[in-house]
Formats: C-alpha cells, sequence, structure tokens
C-alpha cells in the first residue's frame, strides 16, 4: 500500500563514513539502552515493547538464539557483568527479570513498585542499579539473591542511566527535563547536576565517553509557546563535562543544523566509540543514524560525518565490539540491523519478533511516530513528539484557543469526545492537525476536508482509520498506590470523593470517573469548574470536558492550563469559590485523604466494569 510503503523506505542512502575506531574490549554493559552486547561482545540483547519480550543474538552474523517472553513493555536491558545473564526492566509489570543469556531462561523475577526504565550493573555483576521512572527513584539490588538493598531519591521522573568504570557513581537523566545527575554508588546521594534548558524534553538513555570525562544524551526542546508552524519542536544530543576546567558544564548541540539544513526529528538514543572519537545519534521520528565527529575544542563539540538513512523509528543504537559497524534496532521494523561503517550498507538484518500489533495498528502506530510524509512535509515533529508512548509530555502548550496541557492518551477509547473543550468527537478529526500548521503534511485523506468537525471522518481512509486506532489502543495504568488495595487513608478520601459534601462523583462518575460520554456534538456534556478565567488567552467556552481521574497519580500538571501542579493545589487554592466541587469546608487531613483516593486510582481494572455499565467504547 502506498501510503505505507512511504514511510517503511528502507532506502540507502548511504554516505562514505570515515572510520577512527581501533577496537577494544568492552566493559560491561555501561549504558542502560534497550539493546546492548555482552562484555566479551559475542551476544547481543533486545528489548521488544509492543511483543514484550527480550531476544538474544550471537554476534557477529547476528543470528536469533532465543526470544523470551518477559511481561509487558519491557525497556532497558543490560548485562550483569562478564557474565551472560541480562537483566531486563519490565516497565508495565513492575519487575526486573534476569535471563540466562545462553539458554534463554528467565532465571530470576524481582518485583519493584513501578515503572522499571532504565538498568546497568556494576563491573562485577555483583549489584543492579534500576531507575523507577514513577516515582522518581534509583534501586541497587543484589543480582544473586534478588533483594532491594536500596532506594534512592533520584529526581523527577529518571530514565537514562550509567555507571562509572570506578563503579563510584552513576548519572542519572530525567525524562521530562533533561537533567543529569550524578548519583553516588555507595549511598545514593546527588553529588552533583546539570540542568538543561527549561524547555529541555524526553531525554531517555546516557552514554559515559571512554574515560568518563564526558556524558552524552540526547533529547528534544519542547518550545510550548511557539506559535503554530514557526517550529516548536527541535533535536537535540547534550554533552555534560564530568571532569577538567570546564567540569560541571553542559553543553546542548542541536542537530537540525549539523547537516545543513537538513532536519531531523525525535532523537532517542546515541552511543559513543570505545575510542572516544565519534557519536552515533539515532532519531526516531525520521529514520535517520547520524556519526558525529567528536572534536571537543572550546568552540565545537560535534561535527557532522556521515548518515544513513534506516528503518522504522530507530530506538536503540551501539557501536559493534569490534568498532567496524553500528547495530541498529529499527523498532516499528521489529528488526535488528548491523550496518557497517566503512559504507554504510547493512551487513546484516535479523527480524527479533513477529509483529505482535497486527497490520492496521503497526501502520497506525507508524504514522503516530514518523515526522516524514505524509503526516510532517517539514520533518520536525510528529504526534509521538508530544505524546510519546501515549503518555503526556508534561506541557502546557499555549494553543491558537489558549493553554492546553497535553493528555495521557490512556483509556483514550473510553473517554471520547476529545480535547479539553470536547471539540473534537473522533480521532480521525487530528488529520486536520497532521494538515494544518503544527505538521503541514499531505494528510491521510484524499480530496479537501469538511471544515466542521462534526463531519464523520472515520471509515474514509485506511490510514487515518489506522491512525485512530493506534491512537485509541492505549489502555489505562494500574495505580502503583493500590497493590496492596486502598490505604485506610484512601479509603476515607473514597467515602469524602462520593459523598454529598464534596459532590466529585456527580461529574467524575461511573466506571471512568467522567460523564462524557460519545454522542453527537451537540449533547457533549461540559461544566465551567471557574478555571477558564485563569487564562486571559482563552478563547473557548470555559465549560470543559469532564477528564477521567484514572491515572492522575502520574500526570501532573492538572487541569485544562496546568495550573495546578499537585492534587493538594487542584483542591485547595486552584478551587476558588467551591465551583469545582466543595472543598473549602475540608480539613487539611481530609485533603490529604482525598489526594489518597485519587493516587489510588485506578484500583481495578475499569474495562469489565465499563462494558457491564453499557458505556460506548470507541476503538478506531
Ligand atoms: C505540539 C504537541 C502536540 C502534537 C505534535 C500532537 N499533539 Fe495531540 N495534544 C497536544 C495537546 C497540548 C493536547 C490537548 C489539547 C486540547 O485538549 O485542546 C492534545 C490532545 C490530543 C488528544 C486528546 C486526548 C484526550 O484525552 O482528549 C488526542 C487524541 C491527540 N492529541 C492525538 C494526537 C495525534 C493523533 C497527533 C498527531 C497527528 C497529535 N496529537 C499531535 C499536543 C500535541
Ligand atoms: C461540576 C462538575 C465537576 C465536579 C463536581 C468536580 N469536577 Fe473535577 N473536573 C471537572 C472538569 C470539567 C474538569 C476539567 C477542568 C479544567 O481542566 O479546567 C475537572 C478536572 C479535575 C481534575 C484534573 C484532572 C486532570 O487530568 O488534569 C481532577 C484531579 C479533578 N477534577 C478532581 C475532582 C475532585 C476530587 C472533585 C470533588 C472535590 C471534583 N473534581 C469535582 C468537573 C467536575
Amino acid at each position: 500500500m502506498t501510503l505505507s510503503r512511504s514511510i517503511t523506505q528502507v532506502a540507502c542512502a548511504c554516505l562514505a563514513i570515515a572510520i577512527s575506531v581501533t577496537p577494544e574490549a568492552q566493559a560491561q554493559t555501561r549504558s542502560a539502552g534497550l539493546l546492548n552486547f555482552s562484555s566479551d561482545g559475542s551476544l547481543v540483547a533486545c528489548s521488544n515493547r509492543d511483543s514484550g519480550s527480550v531476544t538474544i543474538m550471537s554476534w557477529p552474523g547476528l543470528t536469533v538464539l532465543h526470544e523470551t517472553p518477559v511481561g509487558s513493555h519491557p525497556e532497558g536491558v543490560a548485562w550483569i557483568g562478564s557474565s551472560k545473564n541480562v537483566a531486563c526492566c519490565v516497565y508495565g509489570d513492575d519487575k526486573v527479570v534476569i535471563l540466562n543469556g545462553e539458554t534463554g531462561q528467565i532465571a530470576e523475577s524481582i518485583d519493584v513498585f513501578d515503572e522499571p526504565y532504565g538498568v546497568v550493573s556494576n563491573s562485577n555483576g555483583t549489584s543492579l542499579f534500576v531507575t523507577l521512572e514513577y516515582p522518581g527513584q534509583l534501586l541497587k539490588i543484589n543480582s544473586e539473591s534478588g533483594t532491594v538493598d536500596a532506594s534512592w531519591s533520584a529526581g523527577h521522573m529518571p530514565r537514562g542511566l550509567a555507571i562509572s568504570a570506578d563503579n563510584s557513581f552513576l548519572l542519572v537523566t530525567e525524562y521530562l527535563t533533561s537533567r543529569l545527575l550524578k548519583v553516588s554508588a555507595t549511598d545514593g546521594k546527588i553529588e552533583q547536576s546539570w540542568d538543561g534548558a527549561s524547555t529541555d524534553n524526553l531525554c531517555r538513555q546516557v552514554v559515559l565517553a571512554p574515560g568518563d570525562q564526558k556524558a552524552y544524551f540526547t533529547h528534544i526542546r519542547s518550545r510550548v509557546a511557539a506559535a503554530h508552524g514557526n517550529g516548536s519542536i527541535f533535536p537535540y544530543a547534550s554533552v555534560a563535562r564530568l571532569t577538567g576546567e570546564k567540569a560541571g558544564t553542559r553543553l546542548r548541540v542541536p542537530m537540525d543544523s549539523l547537516r545543513g539544513a537538513r532536519v531531523t526529528a525525535n532523537p532517542w538514543d546515541c552511543d559513543v566509540s570505545a575510542d572516544g572519537k565519534q557519536l552515533a545519534v539515532v532519531f526516531a521520528g525520521t529514520n535517520d543514524l547520524y556519526l558525529c565527529r567528536i572534536v571537543g575544542d572550546d568552540f565545537v563539540e560535534l561535527d557532522y560525518d556521515g548518515g544513513v538513512r534506516l528503518g522504522n523509528n530507530p530506538r536503540a543504537v551501539r557501536f559493534a565490539p569490534d568498532g567496524k559497524s553500528v547495530v541498529i534496532y529499527n523498532a516499528l521494523d521489529f528488526e535488528v540491523v548491523e550496518y557497517s561503517l566503512a559504507d554504510g550498507n547493512p551487513k546484516a538484518r535479523v527480524i527479533v519478533t513477529k509483529n505482535p500489533l497486527g497490520e492496521e495498528l503497526l501502520l497506525g502506530k507508524q504514522l503516530f511516530y514518523t515526522a516524514l510524509q505524509p503526516m510532517s512535509s517539514r520533518n520536525w515533529i510528529s504526534c509521538s513528539s508530544c505524546h510519546p508512548d501515549g503518555d503526556a509530555d508534561g506541557r502546557t502548550w499555549q494553543q491558537p484557543e489558549g493553554l492546553r496541557s497535553t493528555q495521557p492518551l490512556a483509556g483514550l477509547s473510553w473517554t471520547h469526545p476529545v480535547h479539553w473543550s470536547a471539540d473534537r468527537d473522533e480521532v480521525q478529526d487530528f488529520e486536520h492537525t497532521v494538515r494544518g500548521k503544527l505538521m503541514q503534511g499531505q494528510g491521510l485523506l484524499k480530496g479537501s476536508l469538511p471544515e466542521a468537525l462534526a463531519a464523520p471522518l472515520s471509515g474514509r481512509s485506511k490510514a487515518l482509520d489506522a491512525m485512530a486506532a493506534y491512537t485509541n489502543s492505549h489502555k489505562f495504568p494500574m495505580s502503583p498506590h493500590a497493590k496492596n488495595g486502598l490505604s485506610d487513608a484512601a479509603k476515607r478520601g473514597k467515602e469524602l470523593f462520593f459523598s454529598n459534601a464534596t459532590k466529585c462523583a456527580t461529574c467524575h462518575s461511573g466506571p471512568v470517573f467522567s460523564d462524557s460520554q460519545p454522542k453527537s456534538v451537540s449533547e457533549f456534556v461540559k461544566h465551567d469548574v471557574g478555571t477558564g478565567e485563569d487564562d486571559p488567552t482563552e478563547l473557548m467556552s470555559h465549560a470543559y470536558d469532564t477528564p477521567t481521574l484514572l491515572g492522575v497519580y502520574r500526570s501532573a500538571p492538572y487541569l485544562h492550563h496546568g495550573k495546578a501542579a499537585t492534587l493538594e493545589e487542584l483542591l485547595t487554592t486552584a478551587n476558588k469559590g467551591d465551583k469545582h466541587g466543595t472543598t473549602s469546608q475540608l480539613t487539611e487531613s481530609e485533603v490529604a485523604d482525598l489526594v489518597e483516593f485519587l493516587k489510588a486510582l485506578p484500583y481495578e481494572d475499569p474495562e469489565p466494569a465499563a462494558k457491564a455499565a453499557g458505556l460506548k467504547q470507541v476503538l478506531k
């Protein structure tokens, strides 16, 4: 099909790349990533997020040895010391799994609180370190006994993780700020931090250069105040100096001006060559690999040194142990490919897992992640730049109609209509976003677009329906705060929530805690809860669609304009005149109880109850 072909091209517009890498024995996995080599270089592991599995390959040659199911949404994989055991963070199931890389068998499964993302081991393999994106912790785990020896606070939503060669410290990156933290591996003390610009966002991985003098990490910049079409998302590689005269400083290298005016989008991972002379960066939005020469003088950090057009949605890159190639994980081709650094040609290519999504969801996901046509003409933005993996980007955008904070897409199929102002009744209406000033894409529908948003667009384009199906496929997360049922405080909060004194449940009603249901546009239920006046740029009515409360434990800031930083604030200072439920009579401890209840949502799977209650689910 034409549409899918135009974005699945694996054209190899290869450029000659200078090799300047000396083979060198690898250490243990020093940087968390979705793909990593064992210490002797003979094995490669990658995690398959959509399939819920880990694949082990032999190297050289890339032959699949095993694919082992590990659970929902695996992320970081790391080889443990010089062993053939590999640890994997199972983000969706809150566990760290240890596999025997030679047999593919699971040796151990360790429960953690929530959202494990990055993992590394110390060099003798006795300890594992793991970032928990929520609630922002770094764990030290005994890799033999599987016990959690320590749990340290490590910033807001930490993801990336790397360990120093002498095992004395760890580097952690915050996902939504790109702040880099240096943390003691002995007592978890934060020893140093490198702040990014306030616009920096979506920083997933960090790599330490050989010698531990510098660290590299990729991220984007979300310019929330930029008018549509003037550019709001930019790709960066940042370098933090750990030693020397400039110790403590960091530099942000714009990746969209590194190779003339060629635009790239959504840098996802990077790696430094063993000799410290090259940085490889993959861009998941434009399917590019950039090889950069590390200059590192006072003025220039990186020079463009060559590039390769990759497959779909590359999310991981590692230099091969012999320094002659790079190995890439093309996530939406379910494929690992080794590209020669001499000529940029693929040397080995292997399917690591079968497409678990089916044809329609895969097409929808490819469209959602790509910054190429037919989604975007200028290639700097994709849906996933603001809705990464269906989560919110933690930002409030200045839209033409007023301030709008990005909503998580979790449970979207149950919470139509969409948008804070309920101005869209189906996801297919995002054809307006694709063709509009923000993305300026060709679009997924033939012909002109009806102005009226109420005009049904579903069923008119296979690709647009696929994008809607993928966007609607995100499930509600289960709250980690209710793993052992509701706490006493949450039970007291539940009573308050359903009481006449607060009236919360009059609008946040039913199994998905919202009275908004898919109906005809004129019948949409909206409420003015006194929040519209807070934003002088608001151009729409002050009545908003009641949002679901399932998952609010992790989705701050709150309200359409993002002006409530915490749930406490939402119930107190942000609720002037009791227009948003009745809360002024609540004591401090009652507010705390109500917050505990909100944080525990959902404490049971809402889907069976939603089905039983006859709520309408919109799958496409
Ligand atoms: C520049 C960042 C950005 C980009 C790019 C973007 N969105 Fe959004 N998205 C937002 C913001 C902000 C909101 C909230 C806007 C509102 O409610 O008026 C939102 C809301 C949504 C919602 C409504 C969720 C709900 O619970 O009601 C959906 C669905 C959605 N976006 C899908 C998409 C799709 C599909 C694309 C790509 C075609 C896309 N978005 C591109 C920022 C973005
Ligand atoms: C009259 C209907 C109504 C009542 C009563 C009500 N809400 Fe809301 N709630 C809304 C609407 C509408 C919004 C969105 C307002 C906005 O974004 O400006 C909202 C937003 C929220 C949010 C923010 C969700 C997010 O994702 O940002 C939370 C949390 C919340 N309400 C909790 C409560 C609690 C707790 C109570 C009881 C004290 C309550 N609400 C009472 C209609 C209501």
